[in-house]
């Protein structure tokens, strides 16, 4: 298996990924949200690039079943129903609900990513489940950090990294480009130290002066969820229960 990461989804176009096997990371926090918003119960999550966009997409389909959430400088937009914090993605809010997202980074990332043939979402909470997923499928691999405004962000350089270490316990033989030996040396370095990592990665700092500290501890949570959030032709679905087991009786 080859595996590229890409330190910033601005660095390609859309039609680089036609065809390929993608996961998207953006750690702060569009993909922890997106995770969260899909353990909890959410029927899809619609990432947007644009915030018009989203309102427009809100206004043509159905009135209750369907939220807006996301950020603009990481607050929730006004009009919008959630903000881009876990927290807020509760079973009450979400449960049965399709929600439409907009971020600054993350939610543009899988949007740039969409002519993928496989697109899933990563962060820390679900790393060990989509290491299995992705050495099943068993496909060279695309790894796009969002990062921040088209800047490296520490977070997720060292998440892609400890995803490349989980993969590579499953299949030692994995060739990597030079921004995947990056990452997995960053991640070497941080990773038995994540969340002191998130408090001093540049966007964590502004997340901590905007009140979201409780989001840090939430997001170094290292694979506590089995949740794999796959991206299909429009929209981010969970994968059924019932492929996961699949997935752990090839593993057996
Ligand atoms: C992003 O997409 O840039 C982030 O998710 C921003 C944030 O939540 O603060």
């Amino acid at each position: 298996m080859k595996i590229n990461v890409l330190f910033t989804h601005t660095s390609t176009d859309e039609l680089y990924f036609t065809g390929k096997s993608v996961v998207v990371i953006d750690v702060l926090r569009a993909t922890t949200t997106i995770t969260t918003a899909l353990l909890n119960g959410a029927k899809e999550v619609i990432p947007v690039n644009s915030i018009e966009f989203a309102m427009k997409f809100s206004g043509s389909s159905f009135g209750g079943q369907t939220l807006l959430g996301g950020e603009r400088h990481t607050k929730k937009i006004e009009g919008f129903n959630l903000g881009n914090s876990p927290s807020e993605y509760t079973q009450e809010a979400v449960n049965n609900k399709a929600i439409i997202l907009y971020t600054t980074n993350g939610s543009k990332a899988i949007v740039k990513a969409k002519f993928a043939e496989n697109l899933v979402c990563a962060c820390f909470n679900n790393l060990e489940i989509v290491a299995k997923y992705l050495n099943a499928e068993g496909r060279n691999l695309e790894v796009v950090c969002s990062g921040t405004n088209g800047f490296f962000s520490l977070e997720d350089s060292v998440c892609a990294g400890i995803l490349i270490s989980e993969l590579m316990k499953l299949n030692p033989a994995i060739e990597l480009n030079d921004s995947g030996e990056a990452a997995l040396l960053l991640a070497k370095q941080h990773n038995k130290k994540i969340l002191k990592m998130l408090q001093s990665s540049d966007h964590g700092k502004i997340l901590s002066e905007n009140g979201y500290d409780e989001d840090l501890k939430y997001a170094a949570k290292l694979s506590c969820y089995n949740i794999i959030p796959v991206f299909n032709s429009s929209s981010i679905k969970a994968l059924p229960v019932s492929e996961i087991e699949k997935l752990y009786e090839k593993l057996n």
